[in-house]
């Protein structure tokens, strides 16, 4: 198939044979996985009203936040577009059976089954990175503000415009001259393709400057509220499997991180960023 070959979803062949190698429900693992994890919970958790409230978790994948949201007490719906992922949010459901996640389906972001004012918080931890055309990540932002009661808060996760050329420093990968021409391509435009079969240097996806993820978000009707760094700085630590694995060093490094929320050039290091939005 070629790059741009669509299925039955319409969503690049490249990025459902990228999901369907499995590899997504092991994201987390690792000190800079498990970096991620708790960030992304911390800040959620921060503006997540008490239960139970219905979120709609848009693009959901393996569903690891939906049953954690379903674990609280919350009411949770997860779509995604690859089977892959519904059936092992389906078996995370299946592993809490006190708690599960309320519905599972095959969707897409651009065109939500839920109807108007249903949900109260939407996360939308993915499908802004893979839909590479700017009308389709508002078309996306657009159907969450659609469903979303009024006040309801939207969390929308963006990958960094600079993510490939950070990564690469860090994990010594500028020496490849096809990840190198990458790095130009992300930084030139934000259009990310991996034209290698290497999974680690990611898949189709496109690459937010900070500025592009707020205008987006606006666009689409939101009040925007905040941009985080998820992991910021700590993703450029050598050493950070080390202070991972140490309680004290661990909590110095998320308090770190905390104390540089308010500093928006931090955007410029993360890897990920986190826009908070309320309708
Ligand atoms: C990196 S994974 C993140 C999964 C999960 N949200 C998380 O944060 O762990 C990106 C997810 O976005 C989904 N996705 C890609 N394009 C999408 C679209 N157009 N609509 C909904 N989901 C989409 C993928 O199937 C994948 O599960």
């Amino acid at each position: 198939m070629s790059g741009s070959e669509k299925d039955h979803f319409s969503l690049p062949a490249e990025i459902t044979h990228y999901y369907e190698r499995g590899l997504e429900i092991q994201r987390f693992k690792g000190a800079l996985g498990e970096l991620e994890l708790l960030r992304t919970k911390e800040i959620v958790s921060r503006y997540l009203p008490d239960p139970p409230v219905t979120i709609l978790d848009v693009g959901g994948g393996p569903g690891i936040y939906a049953s954690w949201l379903a674990l609280e007490g919350h009411e949770v719906h997860l779509i995604d577009p690859i089977p892959l992922h519904r059936d092992q949010a389906h078996q995370a459901s299946l592993d809490q059976p006190d708690h599960p996640i309320s519905s599972i389906r095959i969707g897409d972001a651009r065109n939500l089954e839920q109807p108007d004012a249903s949900v109260d918080f939407v996360l939308m931890f993915g499908p802004l990175y893979h839909l590479t055309d700017r009308n389709d990540r508002i078309l996306a932002l657009r159907e969450a503000y659609r469903v979303l009661r009024n006040h309801g808060h939207v969390l929308v996760v963006g990958i960094s415009r600079f993510a490939s050329a950070l990564d690469g420093l860090v994990r010594d990968l500028l020496d490849d001259p096809q990840f190198m021409r990458i790095v130009h391509r992300d930084l030139l435009d934000g259009q990310h393709r991996n034209p290698t079969d290497k999974p680690s240097y990611f898949t189709t996806a496109f690459l937010h400057h900070p500025k592009e993820l707020a205008a987006e978000v606006e666009e689409a009707g939101f009040h925007l509220e905040k941009i985080f760094a998820l992991e910021g700085p700590a993703a450029l630590l050598l050493d950070l499997d080390e202070r991972w694995s140490d309680r004290d060093r661990r909590e110095q490094l998320l308090s770190t991180l905390r104390l540089l929320e308010d500093e928006p050039s931090i955007l410029g290091i993360t890897g990920h960023m986190m826009a908070v939005a309320r309708k």
